[in-house]
């Protein structure tokens, strides 16, 4: 089983995003998926049950209330919506029950200055572990000048940007019928699907 945690403490950042396209991507590879919301808005169930019996399953709970988090056994992926502002034991807790974390962050001096201390904690408490941390480029264009402002501060931390995903309506109107770009038809969203092909690859990567 693979488990992964999508956390920033910045809100809006993107984490959900990330999050139901995941469950929707291994869903449509044929596993068996399950969406842990930690989150009390509850945004990834109201995508869950926004989404159409007829495509790939994914089940889901919430699980914002657990004590010690609990996985299910059966499923191939837990992908972990967390909430804004996620910090402190529930993080510790977190983190050593998934096997990659990925943090969604956009390219602007308050989403990094947010997202700074938070970048620090998790390479404190991942210390020993290598390939678990990755940063998704959200809402951005590889070849601007806010890319590579991003790049330069990243290596303060030496964390990878394992993908950029660029900032379209695809994510918003898909979201909106309970689908992720890798619902069919795929070919509408192929630029984007494109994207996500080397943070699958790091996902998939022991
Ligand atoms: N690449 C993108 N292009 C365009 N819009 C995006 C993109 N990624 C996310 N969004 C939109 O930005 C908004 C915030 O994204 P999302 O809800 O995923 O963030 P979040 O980190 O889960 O927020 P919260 O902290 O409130 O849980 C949503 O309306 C979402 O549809
Ligand atoms: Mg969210």
């Amino acid at each position: 089983m693979g488990v992964v945690l999508v956390a920033n403490p910045k809100g809006g950042a993107g984490k959900t995003t990330l999050a139901t396209n995941l469950a929707g991507y291994f869903a449509n590879q044929g596993g068996r998926v399950t969406l842990c919301d930690l989150d009390r808005q509850q945004s990834a169930l109201r995508w869950m049950a926004f989404r159409d019996p007829g495509v790939a399953q994914v089940t889901g709970y919430f699980g914002g209330n657990q004590i010690v988090l609990n996985l299910p056994r059966e499923a191939d992926w837990s992908i972990l919506d967390a909430p804004a502002g996620l910090q402190g034991y529930k993080l510790s807790d977190y983190l050593r029950a998934v096997d990659k974390v990925l943090v969604p962050l956009a390219p602007s001096i308050f989403d990094m200055a947010a997202t700074e201390d938070f970048l620090g904690v998790l390479r404190g408490e991942l210390r020993g572990r290598r390939g678990v941390l990755g940063i998704v480029a959200m809402r951005v264009d590889p070849r601007t000048k806010a890319a590579a402002m991003l790049e330069e501060y990243l290596k303060h931390f030496d964390i990878p940007i394992v993908a950029y995903l660029r900032n379209t309506q695809n994510y918003v109107n898909a979201a909106a019928s309970g689908l992720s770009i890798f619902d069919p038809p795929r070919a509408r969203f192929r630029r984007d699907i494109e994207q996500w092909s080397g943070l699958l690859e790091w996902l998939e990567r022991k």
